[in-house]
């Protein structure tokens, strides 16, 4: 049996995928780390303060860390100090927090960190990136919707969206939101984030050209889809090398 431990455990997503953990028959819960104490499927919760001693007690194969930016570097230090491989994710980390959790993670133990788990998500970044290389002259604009308690802005979808396109097209300028005299200039990329109601994650590029558009879109219905993801690659991840993985690995595209 594998051990999982779930930081943000009493969050929508941490309790999503301590669902899935416990419904597995190949996987066993040992509870998980919150900002308060709580349970999770009858397992303990306990404040992240204590999450050093919480892991030697508890002794879990994969820690999956779904909460903020700044705790889940937190996490991954203490995970890594104890030989507990990760699923991470967190999304909304500076360049300066991804370099802290590099120096923990490499050579430690394996992680997958990816700021989108879904199947269909890793499958639209690749439609993203071929596109992409096709039309790179045509006026690219991506817009993201999450519902009204996402915290950060561009979602991090959205921000490994910028990233396949500057791989593709080089650096480009980008424009967040649009306001007043705002005139499209050329080569740059719009970008658009929409936060209302329970919307779990819609995400689309636009490739405008003239006479003709292409929209490549995904919508997610339930962030069940996220912790399917995210449970798939703990599965993947036991045993691997200690270094960090993108989830396109773990689904071998
Ligand atoms: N990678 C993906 O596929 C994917 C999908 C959905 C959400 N996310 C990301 O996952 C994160 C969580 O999303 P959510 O919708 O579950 O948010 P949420 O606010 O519902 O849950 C986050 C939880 O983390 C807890 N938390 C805060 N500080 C903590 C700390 N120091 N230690 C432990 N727990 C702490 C909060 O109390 C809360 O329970 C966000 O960064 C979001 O963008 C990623």
């Amino acid at each position: 049996m594998t051990r999982i431990a779930v930081a943000g455990a009493l969050g929508r997503m941490g309790t999503t995928i301590g669902r899935i953990v416990n419904e597995a028959p190949d996987l066993e819960l040992v509870g998980g780390v919150d900002l308060a104490e709580g349970t999770l499927f009858g397992e303990e919760v306990v404040p992240a303060a204590r999450i050093d001693a919480f892991l030697k007690e508890k002794r879990p194969d994969i820690l999956i860390d779904f909460t903020v930016a700044a705790a889940a570097v937190e996490n991954i230090k203490a995970a890594a100090g104890n030989n507990v491989a990760l699923v991470v994710g967190t999304t909304g980390f500076s360049p300066e927090q991804r370099e802290v959790i590099r120096g923990a993670v490499e050579g430690n133990v394996p992680a997958v960190i990816s700021s989108n788990f879904s199947v269909g998500v890793n499958i639209f970044w690749k439609l993203v990136r071929e596109a992409a290389r096709q039309l790179g002259d045509y006026d690219i604009e991506v817009t993201e919707a999450h519902h009204r308690y996402k915290k950060d802005a561009p979602s991090g979808t959205a921000k490994t969206i910028l990233e396949i396109l500057d791989q593709e097209l080089g650096n480009r300028e980008k424009v967040y939101g649009r306001v007043g005299l705002a005139e499209r200039k050329e080569g740059e990329i719009g970008v658009h984030a929409i936060r209302g109601g329970d919307i779990v994650g819609d995400h689309s590029v636009l490739f405008a050209g003239n006479f003709e558009c292409i929209e490549i879109s995904h919508r997610a219905y339930d962030r069940a889809v996220f912790a399917q993801g995210a449970v798939r690659a703990a599965r993947w991840v036991v045993g691997k090398e200690p270094r960090i993985y993108s989830m396109q690995e773990v689904l071998g595209l």
